[in-house]
């Protein structure tokens, strides 16, 4: 497949003007023909006819998916709620092989991948497949809908979220030395956030960073890996929404972004189970409202995190816990 561009078109340019059109960000969901669930995260979703009803979206053509969905007989539109934007950089990630793993969703018509929580999810027969440039436009007839009036959609607009985190994620790729500037980032800006949860966390906001815990501890133990590292990027988002600040929670999820996607490389490597109890500590403080004690939890969670795993034995990483915890 070849792409043309026109001679003068400045790509950056273009595309910043086409983030100007403010959209929701839907989950597109199908099944392989093997019955393995399939899903990518999607803006270009658009209403087309309501008699019949018809909806469209586009997929790029290189995408892994793009088999799955032109073979398929239909697809499900996921529409992300603004408390689901977790879900949204999962299944745009091309680094998580099972992107469903921890998910909940249902079969719907034919098998369709239908996730929970969602503001409306429409299923859908595919209609027509057209040849779009570098993408295939779908059109879907609307064949079963359910929607959920109070939620409020997740809203994607000039790209701001999405290309720090995008920006954020390709630096700290870069090296070790942005590794470490990780580690250094997330230290301070963490640090920040743990002062203002303490300041303003409600009961709420510790119960629910109690119950990710526990649940970080469940796909621990069951083998879930993908699912831990989500739980645990959930966790500090957690933290983030504990400072009862819009603007600062909203960096924060950035932040999150980049530990979901350097997390997710180092997937495979050993479960740091050593890390439980620095951040059960971390939540024990932010409980008592221990703003240094919560910030200094934080920073030995940070230390054990910079050990490269291969090297650090579970032993030697416990015997260094232990270490620390005697001071
Ligand atoms: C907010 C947002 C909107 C996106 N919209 C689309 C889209 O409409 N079509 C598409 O093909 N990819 C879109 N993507 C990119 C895909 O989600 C991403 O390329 C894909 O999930 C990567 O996995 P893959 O390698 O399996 O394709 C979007 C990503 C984000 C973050």
């Amino acid at each position: 497949m070849e792409t043309t561009v026109e001679p003068n078109l400045d790509v950056k340019e273009y595309r910043r003007a086409l983030s100007l059109f403010p959209t929701g960000v839907a989950i597109l969901t199908t099944v392989s023909e093997e019955g393995v669930p399939i899903g990518l995260t999607c803006n270009s979703f658009s209403s087309v006819s309501l008699d019949p009803p018809l909806v469209s979206w586009g997929l790029r053509k290189v995408s892994r998916a793009a088999t799955a969905f032109r073979n398929a007989k239909g697809f499900a539109i996921n529409i992300l709620a603004g408390a689901q934007q977790g879900l949204s950089g999962r299944f745009a990630s091309s680094a998580i092989t099972d992107k469903f793993e921890g998910v909940a969703w249902d079969a719907g018509v034919n098998g369709l991948p239908v996730l929970r929580d969602c503001a409306a999810t429409f299923e859908c027969s595919t209609f027509a497949v057209h040849d779009a440039g570098d993408h295939w436009l779908f059109l879907g007839q609307v064949q079963r809908f359910e929607h959920e009036i109070s939620h409020h959609p997740l809203v994607f607009c000039k790209g701001a979220y999405m290309l720090l985190s995008k920006a954020l994620i390709e630096s700290s790729q870069q090296s070790a030395t942005r590794t470490a500037e990780v580690v250094e980032a997330r230290r301070l800006i963490h640090g920040a956030l743990l002062e203002l949860a303490c300041r303003n966390a409600v009961a709420e906001d510790i119960n629910a960073l109690e119950a990710k815990l526990v649940e970080m501890e469940k796909f621990a133990e069951a083998g879930l890996p993908q699912a831990r590292v989500e739980a645990g990027v959930e966790f500090f988002r957690l933290i983030g929404a504990a400072t009862h600040n819009e603007i600062v929670a909203t960096l924060a999820n950035s932040l999150a972004d980049v530990m979901r996607q350097s997390l997710s490389d180092a997937v495979a490597s050993a479960p740091r189970s050593e890390l439980v109890p620095l951040r059960r500590e971390i939540l024990k403080h932010l409980r008592t409202r221990d703003r240094a004690a919560a910030e200094h939890a934080l920073g030995r969670y940070l230390d054990f995190l910079s050990q490269p795993a291969e090297s650090a034995s579970e032993e030697v990483l416990m015997s260094k816990f232990l270490a620390y915890s005697s001071h």
